[in-house]
């Protein structure tokens, strides 16, 4: 279409939002009889994303969504979606040229590629804007080397506000410097090896005041914990034979105590004269609500660990806590109950959930927890499962 021609039709602009206000429009008086050709109309759908994407580009003052997300995540997000290919193609470009088109070519009245770039721009960012992770945000993840833990990092991560700094633990340090490859580069990430298991409060405090050196405590509007490091200790012994200490010692030093210490000492750092919005997440489990055979360890230290941040909720009214429970999920915990677990029976289960593929992928999970932060309908200390209806 040429696109130079003066259009005729100027200042019979379809009104905004309304379908029934359009019966009038110009091009619709040449129909003689109105009851047999009435227009189809537009979709609710449709109607729903152009109104959002209108608002989106007018919103042009204070913080503008679109521009702040355009500062980080433009690139990125507008190559996942398009996969390096040039998204304007000539319809689009006569469509912002003349965008008359929208409403005399049903063809091309679909949002664009770039209109739905812009949208799901919008959306990742609202999580961000909206929800607890917005800000600058010092953000500290345990057991950010593989499994879920490195997921939560990569994912939160990558969602986070320019100028934002992450310290990622676990005792592999190529593992977790792999995983913070993945962050962009707005965000700054310490990675730094320490055995959770035996570590002491002096240790933790010394490797967050090393990972802080550069920030000031006050320039982060929010601290983020994700207390994610687990093991399952041993699945093959029944209570009444767990009677060497030195083996439940080891169990909660890693799984219970150390989570609880590290919690305390972020939170002292944090005090309130730093003023610091606080949000604290405890990677939990089924297991730790519901017993299962041969799991003494697990259940016992997942319920402990889960009853502490209750506490911790209770006490701290103005600190947003959630237990969250991932759900089955494809990692190396996974196959460690598939092959080595003495339940037989559970163990068939979770082979059977890889076979059908019903397990949950790391990304799978950490979406699902995304989602429970930005709907914030959980009361802090809950414990929230994957498949919990919101
Ligand atoms: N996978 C599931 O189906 C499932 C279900 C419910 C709950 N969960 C919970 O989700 C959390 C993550 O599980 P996952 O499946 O991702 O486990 P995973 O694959 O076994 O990963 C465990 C993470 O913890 C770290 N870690 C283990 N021992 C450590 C130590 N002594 N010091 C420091 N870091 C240590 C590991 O890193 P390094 O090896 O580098 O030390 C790794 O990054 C756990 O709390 C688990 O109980 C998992």
């Amino acid at each position: 279409m040429n696109t130079d021609i003066t259009d005729p039709w100027c200042g019979t602009d379809v009104p905004e939002s309304s379908n029934d206000k359009c019966k009038n429009c110009f091009e619709d008086s040449f129909v003689e009889n109105q009851t047999q050709h009435i227009k189809l109309a537009d979709s609710e759908e449709y109607l729903e994303k152009l109104c959002k994407l209108k608002s989106l580009q007018k919103a042009s003052s204070k913080k503008d969504l679109v521009t702040s997300l355009f500062e980080a995540k433009e690139d990125s997000i507008a190559r996942l979606i398009t996969s390096g290919c040039k998204i304007e193609t000539e319809e689009e470009t006569e469509l912002t040229s003349n965008p008359l088109i929208r409403h005399i070519a049903p063809h091309l009245q679909a949002l664009t590629a770039n209109e739905l770039v812009h949208l799901l721009k919008a959306d990742v960012l609202q999580i961000v804007n909206e929800s607890v992770l917005s800000g600058k945000v010092f953000l500290v993840v345990t057991g950010a080397s593989r499994g879920i833990g490195k997921q939560l990092a990569i994912s939160i991560g990558s969602v986070l506000e320019k100028g934002s700094h992450m310290l990622l633990l676990a005792t592999n340090l190529n593992a977790l410097k792999e995983t913070a490859k993945n962050i962009p580069a707005s965000v700054s990430v310490d990675t730094v090896s320490a055995d959770l298991a035996k570590t002491t409060k002096d240790k933790l405090h010394d490797i967050i005041m090393q990972s802080l050196k550069d920030q000031t405590l006050h320039q982060f509007d929010r601290v983020v914990v994700i207390h994610n490091v687990g093991s399952l200790g041993p699945m093959n012994q029944c209570t009444n034979d767990l009677t060497d200490i030195n083996m439940w010692h080891d169990y909660y030093d890693l799984n219970v105590f150390v989570p609880a210490i590290l919690n305390g000492v972020i939170m002292q750092i944090f005090n309130e004269k730093t003023n610091t919005e606080k949000l604290v997440i405890n990677i939990t489990s089924l297991y730790g609500i519901k017993p299962g055979k041969y799991l003494s360890y697990y259940c016992s230290g997942k319920a402990a660990r889960e009853m502490f941040f209750k506490v911790f909720a209770v006490e701290n009214p103005e600190i947003n806590v959630l237990n969250y429970s991932p759900g089955p999920v494809e990692t190396d915990m996974y196959y460690e109950i598939c092959n080595d677990f003495a339940d037989k029976q559970v163990k068939t289960e979770f082979k059977d959930m890889l076979m059908k593929k019903t397990v949950l992928t790391c990304e799978q999970t950490v979406n699902r927890l995304l989602t429970v932060l930005k709907e914030q309908k959980y009361k802090s200390g809950d414990h929230v499962d994957y498949y919990d209806e919101l």
